[in-house]
């Protein structure tokens, strides 16, 4: 994967420079409605570039401002399930830092193992488990990037988690902080997974954002992590599960996200300048 031609590619359609990178997850698209518009490339029209094939993801980069603030968002990422290679996976948080972010959000729908939580809230990612898949940073090591070994003890920033909960607490946002832990999906995990992530210490389960924010924080990007809980998991949940719920629950948390990311964004953009 050739990363300066995507970096090419990008700047043949626009010369935008983002401050910040965020990852719409499933349901959460509708955010990109929220801010000024600069411009918008498809994935699609991107040669060879990872287009995503799941309902619910619109597959498009757009830029432009919220509260002053220069970002590009992500309307849909891809998957390993899909059939993707994590390479590919990681490979547009890795082109939002070379086109300028130095501070990724990455959100999604997640299933919640945690009791605090309940589908329909969301959740602060303190730390994550990605043991359950392979790391996106397996194979030749791009030293441009970052160190062959690189350090994971604080992937979720800190500070950002600071400010997230002081973002939260101003609009009377219940935003509890836990562990995400990421499976390859599609399937939804059985109960005794679920009982297992539990025993492991991770409060939800999703099909995403661990390694995307490994790959980020290689190359020294700072990152946040905001999981919609979109179902309480397997198991826990007395119904089985569907991706219709998924999305259904994941938008009607919308609301109250788009709020907090905003006023995320307005803190982060001040303590910036
Ligand atoms: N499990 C895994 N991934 C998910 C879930 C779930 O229950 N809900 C949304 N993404």
């Amino acid at each position: 994967m050739d990363l300066n031609f995507f970096v090419s590619e990008i700047r043949k359609r626009t010369d935008f420079v983002p401050r910040m990178g965020i990852v719409l997850g499933s349901g959460l698209g509708a955010f990109a409605a929220e801010i000024e518009t600069e411009s918008a490339i498809p994935y699609e029209e991107i040669p060879s570039f990872p287009t995503s094939t799941v309902d619910g993801h619109r597959g498009r980069f757009v830029f432009g401002y919220m509260e002053g603030v220069p970002l590009v968002l992500m309307e849909g990422r891809v998957h390993y399930y899909e059939g993707y290679s994590m390479e590919e996976v990681v490979l547009p948080v890795r082109l939002m830092g070379k086109l300028g972010a130095e501070t990724i959000i990455l959100t999604n729908a997640a299933g919640g193992i945690d009791e605090r939580l309940s589908a329909g809230s969301l959740m602060l990612i303190a730390d994550h488990i990605s043991s359950f898949v392979p790391s996106p940073l397996r194979g030749k090591n791009d030293d441009s990037l970052g160190v062959r070994f690189p350090d994971m003890t604080n992937v979720y920033s800190p500070a950002l988690r600071r400010l997230a909960k002081e973002a939260a607490e101003k609009l009377g946002i219940p935003l509890p902080e836990g562990v995400y832990l990421q499976v390859s999906g599609p399937n939804y995990e059985t109960p005794a997974e679920i009982r297992a992530f539990r025993t492991l210490g991770a409060a939800c389960v999703g099909m995403s954002t661990a390694v995307e924010a490994m790959a980020a924080r290689h190359m020294g990007l700072s990152v946040l992590g905001i999981s919609c809980i979109s179902n309480m998991a397997a198991g826990i949940s007395p119904s089985p599960l569907s991706h219709e719920e998924v999305r259904e629950n994941a938008e009607r948390a919308g609301a109250d996200f788009k709020r907090l990311l905003k006023e995320i964004i307005k803190k982060a953009g001040k303590e910036n300048e």
